[in-house]
């Protein structure tokens, strides 16, 4: 349903001696996604997995490569010509806007102001409704309370894929197995392909298939079984090289 062809996302950046140097953080990834899965990403931080479900959504455009979505070529679209063809995206840090409630939000996304309607999806999510719905989704709102808005709004749109980026980050320990079993349940009950990016093995535990990401290339899909091996293995200074010199010194072995 979701086919990557040579994507890739790449930056220019300037080493210490002011040359610059193309620096690929997604790298040529061919990946095919199959309708109704539940597929979990994972790999080091800063390994490429936010820029990749970014290209996926439309928020980054990549440098090569193509997307295709039920088998329509979806590069040049826009996130808003995405979302309607049922893509939604779950940001790891969600953004807050003044003056804007999560009814406010939630009815955008649910496409009803019915207050029963919103209520069964606030419900749906382990969210209680009455304190909730009329919160401003400002500054105020702790780092939990608005990954868990952020999470709602995603689901209140029923897409056909739903992305999540670290869902669990902020999000309580008693919130957390919910939450994985919510998404699985989506998954199940409405067909709905799930891509979760997360570092938590309850979502590995419940993922169809795993894949892992390592300086932007896809480095294994399949099951958990055969992905522990290698995710056991990962050593910070074996993805993150330092410079020359400060190796003894910054990584960790
Ligand atoms: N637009 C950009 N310009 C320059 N560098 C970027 C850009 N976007 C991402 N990067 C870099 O690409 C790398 C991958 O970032 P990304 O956010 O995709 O990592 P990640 O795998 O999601 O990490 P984490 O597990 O910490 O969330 C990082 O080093 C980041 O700084
Ligand atoms: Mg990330």
């Amino acid at each position: 349903m979701l086919e990557l062809k040579g994507l890739s996302f790449s930056v220019v950046e300037k080493n210490e001696n002011g040359e610059e140097k193309r620096r690929d953080i997604i790298d040529a990834m061919d990946f095919t996604f199959e309708a109704g899965k539940f597929y979990a990403i994972t790999g080091p931080n800063g390994s490429g997995k936010t820029t990749l479900s970014r290209l996926i959504m439309g928020i980054n455009q990549p440098t090569a490569g193509r997307i295709f979505f039920e088998g329509k070529d979806i590069t040049g679209m826009t996130i808003t010509e995405r979302a309607t063809a049922g893509i939604s995206y779950s940001f790891q840090q969600p953004a807050r806007f003044k003056g804007v409630t999560f009814r406010d939000l939630l009815s955008v996304a649910a496409k009803t102001e019915k207050e029963e309607k919103l209520l069964e999806i606030v419900r749906r999510v382990g969210i209680c409704p009455l304190s909730f719905l009329d919160k401003p989704v400002d500054s105020t709102l702790s780092g939990g309370e608005i990954k868990k808005i952020e999470l709602a709004t995603t689901i209140a749109r029923n897409p056909k894929l739903a992305i999540y980026d670290e869902p669990d980050t902020g999000i309580d320990l008693w919130t957390i197995m919910p939450m994985v079993n919510l998404l699985k349940k989506e998954q199940i009950e409405h067909k709905t392909t799930t891509i979760v990016v997360s570092h938590n093995r309850s979502f590995l535990d419940v993922a169809d298939d795993i894949l892992i990401v390592d300086h932007g290339k896809l480095r294994y899909h399949g099951n958990l079984k055969n992905a522990l091996p290698m995710l056991n293995d990962f050593r910070i200074c074996s993805f993150n090289p330092c410079p020359e010199g400060e190796q003894d010194a910054q990584c960790f072995r």
